[in-house]
């Protein structure tokens, strides 16, 4: 592999050139973005037959529409024609129809229509076929892929689809979606949700039993080190929190907790107030991961008789199941080693980071905006499970867009979280600063990203 020296990679160092120099977005959109499989929407974005989503990447687009009740095909955006792009945001449509001349496309892409096309230069039908882009589903969710020779979508995910599946994402739906335009590359704002070592600096309340005490943490918070280390797993990286997760302690990643037992908000003894308070902040602040339902079930846990050596995020879990099977939901028990296998959080390469929960979960897709590369487009959905019922159902869903993330009511932890990335960006163009010096332990999850995608970028 022949990198660059301005790009190569240094131990536990990533030069500053791969977030702020335009020819290396370029080279990303070429090669990273062209050759690995993309989260372009939910299944549910797509109710009916002709449904569209337009997927923008770089200066392109690529339409991804629903072609038959069980079908959903994705087209380069472009006129066979002059080139100009067929259709823009979302909608439905009974036939694909150029806004400029007029030529028209069935939903399966084949070409229905030329104006005069007698007066052209004889040309095949297949020719002047929309150019299809390779889709395949996974989990819910609709993923593109602009290389004809790429491997399947299930080969490629793996081993995600696995860790996944006690959470059936196929069964969540949208409760919100969120995009804001962030003055950052899109690697800087999906770094900052691929650790929890930031959390401590960034998050103090969330360390604390009073939420509301947002006052930067002391040296001894600091110190807490609730985070466990990040793991690799090929292309995909996954980072675990002790402190927020109800998980089986035994069974997590907690080599470097110091005192597991002091987990959860600090100064809080009795665990299940600890617990419940973290679910009830969760759910309100974020409206995600968490819901009316969880908030129900830790109201319950305040006063719960904890059975003897069950811990209070077992005995929570215990008492939402209770509530969500009445309520017609699929809800089977999630194993410690599930739970532990999944994590809090996984990235999936190059753009995504899905955060699962049993029946919630939320996550996040970061795409350069155009060729600047600090510039980017930011979306947050949170997911919701939904009952047995209610599969086949279609739903409404009207994602919303703000230009600036302090207009898109995201709560304190979201919104602190977007307030580093024009503090990172403007300090990283500093002639002083050469590149990102990370820790070997909680911070690898950013350091794989930067490993993986050099065996696009630099593979010709
Ligand atoms: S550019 Fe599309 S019909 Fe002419
Ligand atoms: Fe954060």
């Amino acid at each position: 592999m022949n990198v660059p020296d301005r790009y190569r990679l240094g131990e536990a160092f990533v030069p500053k050139g791969r977030y702020l120099d335009a020819e290396f977005q370029q080279r990303e959109l070429n090669t990273v973005f062209a050759k690995t499989w993309l989260m372009a929407c939910r299944e549910e974005e797509l109710p009916g037959v002709g449904s569209y989503v337009e997927y923008r990447i770089g200066a392109h687009s690529i339409l991804i529409v629903r072609e038959s009740v069980g079908s959903i095909r994705s087209y380069f955006n472009a006129c066979r024609h002059r080139g100009t792009r067929l259709a823009a945001g979302r909608g439905r449509v009974g036939a694909i129809i150029c806004p400029f001349h007029g030529w028209r496309w069935n939903l399966d892409g084949t070409i229905r229509l030329v104006l005069d096309r007698e007066e052209f230069v004889p040309r095949s039908d297949e020719d002047l076929g929309l150019v299809q882009v390779r889709t395949e589903l996974w989990g819910g969710f609709v993923f593109i892929n602009m290389d004809a020779e790429a491997e399947p979508l299930l080969d490629y995910l793996d081993p995600i689809p696995t860790v996944f599946a006690p959470f059936q994402f196929e069964h969540m739906r949208y409760r919100w979606m969120k995009s804001v335009i962030l003055p950052c590359n899109w690697k800087t704002v999906l770094d900052g949700f691929l650790e929890a070592y930031h959390v401590p600096g960034t998050h103090p309340q969330l360390h604390r039993s009073d939420t509301s005490n947002h006052k930067i943490a002391t040296p001894k918070e600091l110190d807490r080190r609730t985070w466990a280390p990040t793991a690799v797993h090929g292309k995909f990286a996954r980072y675990a929190s002790v402190g927020r997760k109800p998980i089986d302690p035994a069974a997590a990643e907690v080599r470097r907790v110091k005192d597991p037992a002091k987990r959860g908000t600090s100064g809080a003894t009795d665990e299940r107030q600890s617990v419940a308070g973290a679910v009830e902040y969760i759910a309100r602040d974020m409206r995600a991961l968490e819901n009316e339902r969880s908030v129900r079930a830790a109201a319950q846990l305040r006063t719960a008789e904890v059975p003897a050596g069950v811990h209070a995020g077992q005995h929570y879990l215990e008492l939402l199941r209770q509530l969500s099977i009445p309520d017609g939901l699929d809800w089977p028990v999630i194993t410690p080693q599930e739970w532990a296998a999944a994590g809090t959080a996984w990235h999936v390469f190059p753009n995504t980071i899905l955060l699962p929960n049993q029946g919630n979960a939320i996550g996040y897709r970061a795409r350069p905006n155009g060729n600047d590369p600090d510039s980017c487009l930011f979306e947050m959905f949170s997911l919701e499970q939904i009952p047995v019922a209610d599969y086949d159902k279609k739903t409404d869903f009207a994602p919303q867009h703000f230009d600036d993330y302090r207009d898109a009511d995201l709560g304190e932890v979201l919104t602190q979280d977007l307030d580093n990335s024009e503090a990172v960006t403007i300090g990283m163009h500093s002639p002083s600063f050469d590149g990102h010096r990370l820790s070997t332990q909680q911070e690898m999850t950013i350091y794989n990203h930067h490993r993986a995608a050099d065996d696009y970028l630099w593979s010709d």
